[in-house]
């Protein structure tokens, strides 16, 4: 099956409203942020990685990872595991817990997923990956999807991909960069072509696409389906939406000042209730700093940061809502709101993951 055209893609019996999909990011793609992106018109926007052995064991922080959330338009849980058996379990879980789509991960190249065996290992033992989708497609009947890289150390994602679409998956991502580059160098975009050209799933094409001219790039070198963003909704769980609806040819513009604060409490609120205080707080500080680094402010980089340092170091939720709300209204705000916003990409803080364990 292949994507539908016309700003939807199929997924099995599943159409997602759009073709710019939200990829799953340990310690960022949260409930409290798919909410948020959700809100903000993201058509899908996948957990974090979720450990099938810690999932079923009922690990309270993992089961949290797969909470489905009102409002979302779709429940993407995403399942990383390196034994079919263990794998299935997770999947009926997942399943029970609501998912719409099912994504295993075969591309997270930290040294302690891979030393597990999961993750983009299975890139090296592609007959055991094969038996982990057919695992996973026998276990529900929702439509498995595979998010890949472009192979270990060479390209060999047209292999995976193929054993993946006889093995029953429905769809597959890949991020144009090999495990070895972890998040170095530029992603590939022109590599996915020859995923596309090999398979008749649909692809879906990741890796530093952060505007729609990267997205229209890389759509046109890859020949996928669809564009997937990671780091680039960093402090803009717009993005996604916003992209699609310029993909579509309608009018967007990244959100002025004024409406980016109303984000910010909103989900900053969730995030509070979501985990409580004070580890909602903890948590949120990311996002803070992704926030404060992307406002639409004149503002140079040094402002940003003393900023941000000032509201990472308060230690209650009622006092960071005041202080972002007296930034907001500070003279540099105001004076960019009646300007143009910040360029898109012009201050992000790229960070590739740290953690071994928290990340793909
Ligand atoms: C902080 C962080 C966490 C990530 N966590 C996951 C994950 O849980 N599962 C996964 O498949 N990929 C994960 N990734 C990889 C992204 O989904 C994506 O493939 C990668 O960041 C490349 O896309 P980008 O250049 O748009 O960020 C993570 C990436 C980052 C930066």
């Amino acid at each position: 099956m292949s994507g539908l055209g016309g700003g939807r893609l199929r997924i099995g019996d599943v159409t997602v409203g759009g073709r710019v999909l939200t990829a799953p990011m340990t310690g960022v793609t949260d409930l409290p942020f798919r909410r948020a992106a959700s809100r903000l018109g993201a058509a899908y926007v996948s957990t974090e990685m979720v450990a099938c052995a810690d999932f079923a064991c009922g690990r309270p922080d993992v089961v949290r990872r797969a909470a489905v959330g009102d409002g979302l338009p779709l429940m993407v849980v995403q399942l990383l595991g390196a034994d079919p058996a263990t794998v299935a379990q997770g999947v009926r879980l997942a399943t029970t817990a609501g998912a719409d789509l099912i994504d295993l991960n075969m591309g997270c190249p930290s040294k302690e997923v891979v030393g597990a065996a999961c993750g983009a290992a299975l890139m090296r033992t592609p007959e055991l990956a094969e038996r982990i989708v057919a695992a996973a497609v026998e276990a529900t009947d929702r439509p498995v999807t595979v998010k890949m890289r472009l192979g270990w150390d060479t390209h060999t994602a047209c292999d995976l991909a193929l054993r993946a679409e006889r093995a029953g998956a429905a769809a597959l991502t890949v991020h144009g960069r090999t495990r070895n580059q972890f998040y170095t160098g530029r992603a590939d975009w022109s590599a996915v072509a020859a995923v596309k050209a090999a398979v008749r799933l649909p692809v879906i094409v990741n890796g530093d696409i952060l505007d729609a001219a990267d997205a229209t790039e890389a759509l046109r070198l890859s020949g996928a389906d669809a564009v997937m963003l990671g780091r680039g909704v960093y402090g803009r769980p717009w993005a996604a939406a916003g992209i699609d609806a310029a993909l579509a040819g309608a009018p967007w513009a990244e959100p002025d000042a004024e409406p980016r604060l109303g984000i910010v409490l909103d989900h900053m609120a969730d995030a509070l209730a979501f985990y409580a205080e004070p580890h909602g707080l903890r948590l949120f500080r990311k996002h803070l700093g992704w926030y404060v680094e992307r406002a639409p402010w004149p503002a140079a980089a040094e402002v940003r940061r003393t900023a941000k340092a000032r509201l990472c170091r308060l230690d209650s939720a009622s006092e960071v809502e005041r202080a972002l709300v007296a930034l907001w209204a500070s003279e540099a705000v105001t004076e960019a709101a009646k300007g143009p916003a910040l360029a898109l990409g012009s201050a992000p803080s790229y960070n590739a993951p740290v953690s071994a364990g928290g990340a793909a």
